[in-house]
């Protein structure tokens, strides 16, 4: 049997916008998934109650095989344990993808070597293929670097370093959303207006290079202001939610330096950044109902 892990994420900027070309700023979570691997004649996965195995027609299977058929590997049966609710933008999906190709190639939970590591990120993306058509390729990238990075579909993935540590809570504001009907729905928004959508492109492309800006110096206020105006455009894009609104509102109240939507909205999960301490942020979820949790990412977290 060999084990392997894989980070969940919190896309800080840019979802969306990725997809068609502009970078993204996204963070690896100490929270993720756990995958174990053996061989076995015919393959299956397990994940809590749920199973898929080769033939069955689910879309997890299918994920299976496509991952393993990547890699050139024999038939496995997987099992995995989720730190973090799916569905929810968290980057669950990339995070299996990454977890199950490290374990399969007995890298355990980090790949040293730079082919290695272009071998787990293809298999990944084979894997995420399935479930969201054409992804960016962020989630699977923060996934297997950890730390924080700029992922665009141009550059691949650019290691940022953080002048301060970064106090983040993240917040799970409405049910699960599908990645690909969210991305969908964007393409089916740009179909009928596109200017609108190509503005809010370029404005998401400028407060993704400002922000890299602030992350690097550790100022904070202006990445939590780039963040809430990052809300507004994703508003714009129609894929935030009463709840996800809702959940900013409660942020910010309790005194968030920003706050947004975080992975492909429609639901799902919100990132607000705390000032210095996330106490009174959790209090204020956990007042108003809403499940969250605090990760603070480290100055010294390098992907
Ligand atoms: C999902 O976590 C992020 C999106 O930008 C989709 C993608 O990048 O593939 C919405």
């Amino acid at each position: 049997m060999t084990r392997a892990r894989a980070s969940g994420k919190v896309i800080l900027l840019g979802e969306h916008a990725v997809v068609y070309g502009v970078p993204a700023l996204a963070v690896g979570l100490d929270r993720g998934v756990e995958v174990d691997v053996e061989p076995a004649p015919t393959s299956s996965i397990v994940i809590g109650e749920r199973r898929a195995e080769t033939g069955d027609g689910s879309d997890m299977a299918r994920a299976l095989d496509a991952l393993l058929g990547e890699l050139g590997a024999g038939p496995v049966a997987a099992r995995a344990r989720l730190e973090l609710p799916a569905g929810s933008g968290l980057g669950v999906s990339a995070a299996l993808g990454v977890a199950t190709a490290r374990a399969v190639l007995g890298l355990g939970s980090g790949a040293t070597s730079a082919d290695a590591r272009a071998r787990v990120l293809a298999a990944a993306a084979a894997w995420e293929s399935v479930f969201h058509g054409a992804p960016s390729g962020v989630d699977a990238a923060v996934a297997e670097s950890g730390g924080c990075i700029q992922f665009s579909k141009s550059d691949g993935i650019e290691p940022v370093s953080l002048g301060r540590p970064l106090p983040l809570v993240i917040a799970v504001a409405g049910p699960p959303a599908s990645t690909k009907l969210m991305v969908n729905e964007v393409l089916r928004f740009r179909a009928r207006r596109p200017t609108v959508v190509e503005k809010a492109f370029a404005g998401i492309a400028s407060l993704v290079r400002n922000a890299r800006l602030c992350l690097e110096v550790g100022d904070l206020p202006g990445l939590g202001k780039l963040m809430d105006l990052n809300q507004m455009l994703l508003a714009g894009l129609m894929v935030s939610t009463e709840g996800i609104e809702r959940a900013c509102d409660v942020a910010r109240r309790a005194g968030a330096l920003g706050a947004k939507l975080t992975g492909a909205g429609g639901g799902g999960a919100v990132v607000a950044l705390a000032d210095l301490d996330p106490e009174p942020l959790l209090a204020a979820f956990r007042r108003a109902d809403i499940e969250c949790f605090a990760a603070t990412v480290s100055a010294e977290a390098a992907p």
